[in-house]
């Protein structure tokens, strides 16, 4: 994978973004949250070929976290039936703006996830041409199976220990590079990735969140205010010769949002 990207969707961070899901409830700045938000977006505008909005909505506090709506393989756009019923109806509006990208770019195939398969494309990991998905809270084994009949040969299905989603403690540098959390939930999560994936190695971070990182062209994008983790991931992206760009996204995390929750990236 190259990893450089054509389009990059990013859905605006709604005013009600203070009763977005959290996992543990705690109180969110959210005139914060906006500018972490607006500065993740104008980071990503300076990588990516063309930076597409699509317009928020109030009705759904979560809507920022785009990645959940669905996942992107090459040009085949499969959109997610998200597992949270107050979720469900973002994806309508990524529909939309991908069925409107088709007029420019018309190898760009879409299908829908049906019922009773829920997914959320936080779950999906894509590296080494495998496509792996987690099983959790809110992603099930028929979303499993409707993503088999797509990519054949390619989905490796492995449940989710730790975290919201499967991206919560581990997610791909590149195509050889698992960055995961360094507690024992999340090793065992990397395992079958690491199985499937022979060339593949691990690097084990004290930090979660610190685990999720967004991959654009030559550059990476990292949580800033994780410094252990940070020592870490500066030397792995040192060695691979990537520029690294540092993103304080502490108010999203309080809603269990990470790096790749908040766009959906088109090659
Ligand atoms: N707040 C993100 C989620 O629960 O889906």
């Amino acid at each position: 994978m190259s990893y450089q990207r054509r389009y990059a969707l990013v859905r605006p961070l709604p005013r009600s973004f203070s009763a977005a899901l959290q996992q543990t409830p705690v109180p969110i700045n959210v005139d914060l949250a906006h500018a972490q938000h607006e500065r993740y977006t104008e980071v990503l505008r300076g990588l990516v070929g063309q930076l597409i909005v699509v317009p928020v909505d109030e009705h759904y506090p979560d809507c920022c976290f785009i990645e959940d709506t669905a996942i992107l393989v090459n040009s085949v756009a499969v959109i997610a039936r998200i597992g949270a019923d107050s979720r469900r109806g973002e994806s309508s509006a990524v529909y939309s703006v991908l069925h409107k990208l088709q007029q420019i770019e018309p190898s760009l195939r879409l299908h829908r996830l049906t019922e009773p398969a829920t997914l959320d494309g936080g779950d999906v990991l894509q590296m080494g041409g495998k496509i792996f998905v987690g099983l959790s809270k809110r992603t099930n084994q028929d979303a499993v199976l409707q993503l088999e009949a797509l990519f054949p040969g390619r989905v490796v299905a492995l449940p989710v220990a730790a975290g919201l989603h499967l991206k919560s403690v581990l997610s791909a540098l590149d195509d050889h590079t698992l960055l995961v959390e360094d507690a024992p939930p999340a090793r065992a999560m990397a395992e079958p990735i690491l199985a499937a994936l022979p060339d593949a190695e691990a690097i084990y971070l004290p930090d979660a969140v610190a685990a999720n990182v967004v991959r654009v062209g030559g550059t990476v994008l990292i949580q800033d205010g994780f410094p252990e983790s940070e020592t870490i991931l500066l030397r792995a992206a040192a060695q691979r010769q990537l520029e690294v760009a540092k993103l304080d996204m502490s108010e999203l995390i309080k809603a269990d949002g990470a790096l790749t929750c908040c766009s959906l990236l088109l090659e």
